[in-house]
């Protein structure tokens, strides 16, 4: 059964997408995993990473890459064919990995997300702007081990699609003051949306990224755990 775990934190900056890629990294080559690196954040950070600029901008200009499938829902097109978005081989390691791949994201995304809010319930052929994701990625799901999601450092529609299609959620952070501020939040947020929604996503656990022993800030004590 795949699993699928989301990358999330209000806060920016705190490794969410490198942890996400190296992750992925590690469950394909170590232990053989077949895995899936979606790619939410319209920065577009773990697709450049993982596939470099060059394809991306010609993918982007095809309409293969998540822009396409959200502005299907706000233009009534359908134009958007996950088989061909799923980028094959991913990864700047030797050339690629061949059980890792990635649906890649968009710049353009950042025009769009204030539209998907809007989107109605019941419109079109969307049920809800939050099942967009679940929807398109629904038949190729069992071609993996896990689907690793990498998050946007916020909890708008587009994360909230990856969130719905969760099983677990990661928080990386930074063990400071500022850094942590917003986890009780997150938690809070994401149990609200599961009851709505009656998903079964569950917290993995909070992941120190980075850690600089020579800095007062990152004292564990001044932290919230
Ligand atoms: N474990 C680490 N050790 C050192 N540097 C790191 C580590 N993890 C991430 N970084 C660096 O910290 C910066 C932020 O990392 P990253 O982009 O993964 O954060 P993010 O939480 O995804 O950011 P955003 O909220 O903008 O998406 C990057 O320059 C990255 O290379
Ligand atoms: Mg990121």
């Amino acid at each position: 059964m795949v699993k699928v775990v989301s990358t999330i934190n209000l806060k920016g900056g705190v490794g969410k997408t490198m942890m996400t890629i190296a992750l992925a990294e590690f469950l394909s080559i170590e232990h053989k995993k077949k895995v899936l690196l979606i790619d939410l954040d319209p920065q577009t950070n773990a697709t450049v990473s993982l596939m470099g600029e060059t394809a991306w901008l010609t993918k982007d200009q095809r309409g293969e890459t998540l822009l396409q499938l959200f502005k299907d829902k706000l233009e009534k097109t359908s134009k958007f064919d996950i088989k061909r978005a799923i980028v094959k081989k991913a990864s700047n390691i030797a050339g690629g990995i061949g059980t890792l791949d990635l649906l890649p994201s968009s710049l353009g995304l950042i025009d769009i997300q204030d539209s998907l809010p809007l989107i109605p319930a019941g419109r079109f052929y969307v049920t809800s702007p939050v099942t967009i994701l679940k929807e398109a990625i629904s038949p190729v799901l069992d071609d993996y081990d896990f689907v690793l999601v990498d998050c946007p450092p916020n909890l708008g529609i587009i994360t909230l699609n990856g969130i719905f299609i969760s099983d677990y959620y990661l928080i990386p952070c930074i063990p400071d003051i500022l850094s942590t501020y917003g986890i009780p939040q997150i938690l809070s947020r994401v149990d609200n949306f599961k009851r709505e929604t009656k998903i079964g996503i569950s917290p993995l656990g909070i992941v120190i990224s980075m850690y600089r022993a020579q800095s007062k800030l990152h004292n564990l004590n001044s932290a919230i755990f």
